[in-house]
């Protein structure tokens, strides 16, 4: 798999805490400034303004993060209605209502939800305000999914005999091709009882304008941690081995589109995808 495409310029830093210990609320924050895009609480004002650079840039970020939320959702409730109750969110950033397992329990009020991302500021508002009945939070980093799945507050909530639906929702946009990320889905999925699913979103440059006359080094912010932006055939790599559920790998809101408004399929740049294990 190669990373190509006009490429969307993010590139973040993680973050990490100030040398006192407190919470580096004065830096921007990649989960934050995606909590503030899609309408949540949990930012400050170095990722309000981040995102206002961003948005400066590209407006297209917000319609493309608020249409993978949505996606999200009707992912999950397609899963939960025909007889899933088992999720793994991978990279499930900042709560924001509604998160899974409110979906999910909707549907199944016995819905399991393990959620696990690897930003510290995620973990610890997630173990606080997502820990209800049948949901759990775990620090983890998808690039060592042997940890992820090992996890006893994974084997406390998750019966990987039974189907579990793996969420993989804008993370695999954060792991280099070196970091071998088809192979951490083949292991996620290799795990997985048959009858389990992968629900996929991805960024993508090949809705971005060739001629587009965007500044994208404004938004940097410094360190490489890149933000990777990969064509269709390249996304569809994920799926292998897969049975890919109608309508296939699609721009966001072409997927499934519920009753709802959707965004302009214009301004939003990447695809989303649900597979089955046979
Ligand atoms: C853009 S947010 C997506 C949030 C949510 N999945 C969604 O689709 O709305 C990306 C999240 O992935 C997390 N993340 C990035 N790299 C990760 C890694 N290597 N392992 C686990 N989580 C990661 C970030 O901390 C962030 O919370």
């Amino acid at each position: 798999m190669k990373s190509s495409g006009p490429g969307i310029g993010l590139r973040t830093r993680e973050w990490r805490p100030a040398d006192h210990g407190r919470l580096a609320v004065s830096e921007a924050n990649p989960a934050r400034v995606y909590n503030y895009l899609v309408g949540g609480k949990d930012n400050y004002l170095a990722d309000y303004e981040q995102a206002q650079r961003f948005l400066g840039v590209a407006p297209e970020v917000r319609d493309t993060a608020l249409s993978n939320r949505r996606f999200l959702h009707r992912a999950v409730r397609h899963l939960a209605a025909n007889g899933i109750s088992q999720f793994l969110d991978i990279g499930a950033g900042l709560p924001t209502t509604p998160n899974v397992h409110e979906i999910a329990q909707a549907v199944n009020p016995r819905a399991r939800v393990v959620y696990a991302d690897n930003d510290p500021i995620v973990a610890s508002h997630g173990q606080a305000r997502l820990s209800v009945s049948g949901t759990t939070m775990v620090k983890t980093d998808i690039r060592s999914p042997g940890d992820l799945l090992g996890h006893e507050e994974l084997r406390r909530l998750l019966d990987p005999a039974q189907p579990v639906a793996i969420l993989l929702n804008f993370v695999l946009d954060y792991i280099e091709d070196p970091e071998n990320p088809v192979g951490i889905v083949r292991r996620l999925m290799d795990w997985a009882a048959p009858g389990s699913c992968l629900v996929l979103s991805h960024a993508t440059g090949d809705f971005i304008a060739p001629d587009a006359d965007r500044d994208w080094g404004v938004i940097s912010f410094g360190d490489p941690v890149s933000l990777v932006a990969r064509e269709h055939a390249e996304i569809m790599e994920f799926f292998a081995g897969l049975d890919l559920l109608a309508p296939g790998l699609v721009q966001l809101p072409s997927w499934r589109p519920g009753i709802g408004a959707e965004s302009d399929p214009s301004r939003v740049w990447a695809y989303g995808g649900v597979a089955r294990k046979p």
